[in-house]
């Protein structure tokens, strides 16, 4: 049996509600149907066991965590636990009187996202004609505070060739941090991945610019950092999904389900949940959560690879995902027998997809994709 690290990073999925209905969101599918929200009481257990266990940090997501009404008790009582709290939001509902609320209960970091530099483009995508003017103010509020500013852009097919546009607002906004994420490939992503993906020469373009900016930063002395993260559909090896299936980061769904990533409740494996086992036995013991710990579950070519302990044979949902078994060499990789399924995802992102032919987030889809499935 492998031997088991710590928990030291629990993401806190407090909701599946959300007032934006991103195309490129990495919630279920499903998410519709899931209702059962833990209550106040019950994320308190989870945050005392989680950092009896040694977690570190914790990050509030969704959803929009901001919709939960008892936010600022689970921030307080994450606090006075010794976390380091960082709220994932798209600022949508939050106000000054919030902020000061949050520091006042102990937050230690926010992070804002972003859909676009383009007003439309992003009030679109955000499903919401005010969401782009009211992100500004919150990115002022949070410098205001004294929060590092760190800015998070899913940047894909339909906002990538404004990168100089977004950095730009960056700047203007005064961003300590700036992530330039290019999608990845779940839940919703996953569904509108053919209009999503960007192309080889629009993701060179974007790499260029933003090295172009740092240079640029750097010059100037301007402390702004410009993180930018290529999509893995563009790399020859598989990222190190989670740091490895179950070893550093715990997820809790809405609903209690605890999981080794966000992405895992889609694997055909049973996962437990907090309401009926204690945390410790679910890290511990569970077989999801043991299922692809260390390496004994690796076939060929991953059993036998150099690269084994680094890359931990890529991401299980995605082999899942593009193979039918998470057991399988992450597509990704130039190793895998599957690696020709990537190679078609990048000659897909070729052609032209509208921004509006995308199946947005939103409780109507998500109804419908449940009824399609039966
Ligand atoms: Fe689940 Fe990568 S997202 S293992």
């Amino acid at each position: 049996m492998a031997e088991v690290g710590l928990p030291l990073w629990l993401l806190a999925e407090l909701t599946y509600r959300c007032p934006l209905q991103c195309p490129y969101c990495s919630n279920p599918l499903e998410f519709a149907s899931m209702q059962n929200e833990l209550t106040t009481a019950q994320w308190f257990d989870v945050f005392k066991d989680a950092r009896q266990m040694g977690a570190v940090q914790l990050g509030f997501s969704g959803g929009e965590p901001l919709v939960r009404q008892d936010l600022p008790q689970l921030i307080k009582y994450a606090h006075d636990l010794g976390f380091y709290t960082n709220l994932i939001t798209s600022g949508l509902g939050l106000n000054e009187e919030k902020i000061a609320q949050f520091q006042q209960a102990g937050l230690d970091h926010i992070q804002v996202s972003f859909q676009a530099s383009d007003p439309v483009i992003n009030d679109m995508l955000a499903g919401s004609k005010k969401a782009f003017e009211k992100k500004k103010q919150i990115a002022k509020l949070v410098k205001k505070y004294e929060y590092p500013m760190v800015l998070n852009f899913v940047i894909h097919r339909h906002n990538i060739d404004q990168i100089e546009e977004i950095i730009q607002l960056c700047i203007e906004l005064e961003a300590d941090t700036v992530e330039l994420a290019i999608c990845q490939f779940y839940g919703w992503a996953y569904l509108n991945r053919q209009g999503l993906l960007p192309t080889k020469a629009q993701l060179e373009r974007a790499e260029r610019i933003t090295n172009e900016y740092r240079a640029k930063l750097k010059a100037a002395n301007n402390p702004c950092k410009l993180i930018f993260v290529v999509p893995d559909y563009y790399e020859e090896r598989p990222k190190a999904c989670m740091n490895g299936w179950g070893s550093i980061f715990l997820t809790i769904t809405p609903d209690g389900t605890a999981l080794p990533c966000h992405a895992a409740r889609q694997l055909p494996m049973h996962f437990p949940n907090v309401k009926d086992q204690p945390l410790s036995d679910i890290w511990y013991k569970s077989t999801g959560f043991n299922h692809f710990r260390g390496d004994a579950w690796m076939p060929e070519p991953c059993r036998s690879c150099s690269e084994k302990k680094k890359d931990f044979g890529g991401c299980r949902c995605q082999a899942f995902m593009l193979t039918g078994d998470a057991a399988n060499t992450d597509p990704v990789c130039s190793k895998s027998e599957h690696h020709h399924m990537i190679i078609q995802a990048r000659k897909e992102s070729e052609k032209q997809l509208a921004l509006s032919e995308l199946t947005f987030r939103n409780k109507k889809n998500s109804k419908m994709i449940l009824v399609s499935k039966g």
